[in-house]
């Protein structure tokens, strides 16, 4: 029998060994060598930033990270979280987990009151749009601190957000790092 588990670590309170699992997982897919996966990893996700880990009979399956980062609204600073490497294993995938684990992110972002941003192609956003996140305009946000490696060019990349209260004419200023 098959048994799921959801879990939600912060980065401080992973192993070793659970780090190599999430980079050899991220790898499958973001392909580029585990010990830029590793040092990307140690480079990148803060002590508090939240790891989500979906579990099959305690192997891996699924990963997300929710950095928790900062970002201007027009002027104002906020707090947001920024939904980053969502993944499910190959083998797993087209059988609801992928589901299972965006209900499971929305639930921690819902938890933290703040409000959660993702960029994507422009091929996944039915995907997230069926699990209540919205595409935000592309003149309405600004990422300022991060060129994206794995879009082919950069008019490719699309923005969603989820929880988020907004006007009509708010402008964000988004920050990875
Ligand atoms: C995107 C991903 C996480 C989906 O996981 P999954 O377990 O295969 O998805 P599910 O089985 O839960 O699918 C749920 C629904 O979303 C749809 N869906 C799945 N992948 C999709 C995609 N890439 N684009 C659009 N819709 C998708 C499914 O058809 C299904 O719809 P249905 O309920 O009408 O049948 C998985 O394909 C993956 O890991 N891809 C590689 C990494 C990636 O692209 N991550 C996103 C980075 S922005």
């Amino acid at each position: 029998m098959r048994k799921i588990i959801l879990i939600s670590k912060s980065t401080k309170s992973l192993s070793q060994k659970e780090i190599i699992l999430i980079c050899k997982l991220k790898n499958s897919f973001w392909r580029w060598t585990i010990s830029k996966q590793i040092s990307w990893f140690k480079n990148t996700a803060h002590k508090n930033d939240i790891n989500i880990l979906l579990l099959i009979n305690k192997e891996l399956a699924g990963y997300t990270l929710l950095r928790r980062r900062k970002a201007y609204q027009n002027r104002k600073l906020i707090k947001y979280l920024y939904l980053d490497s969502f993944l499910v294993k190959k083998k797993y995938r087209g059988k609801k987990l992928g589901k299972k684990l965006i209900l499971f992110n929305n639930k921690v972002i819902n938890r933290s009151k703040k409000h959660s941003f993702l960029t994507c192609e422009k091929k996944t956003i039915p995907f997230y749009r069926e699990f209540n996140w919205k595409t935000l305009a592309r003149n309405k946000f600004k990422i300022m601190d991060h060129k994206h490696r794995w879009f082919s060019k950069s008019s490719s990349i699309r923005g969603m957000t989820y929880n988020l209260k907004k006007k009509n004419k708010d402008r964000f200023f988004y920050y990875f790092n």
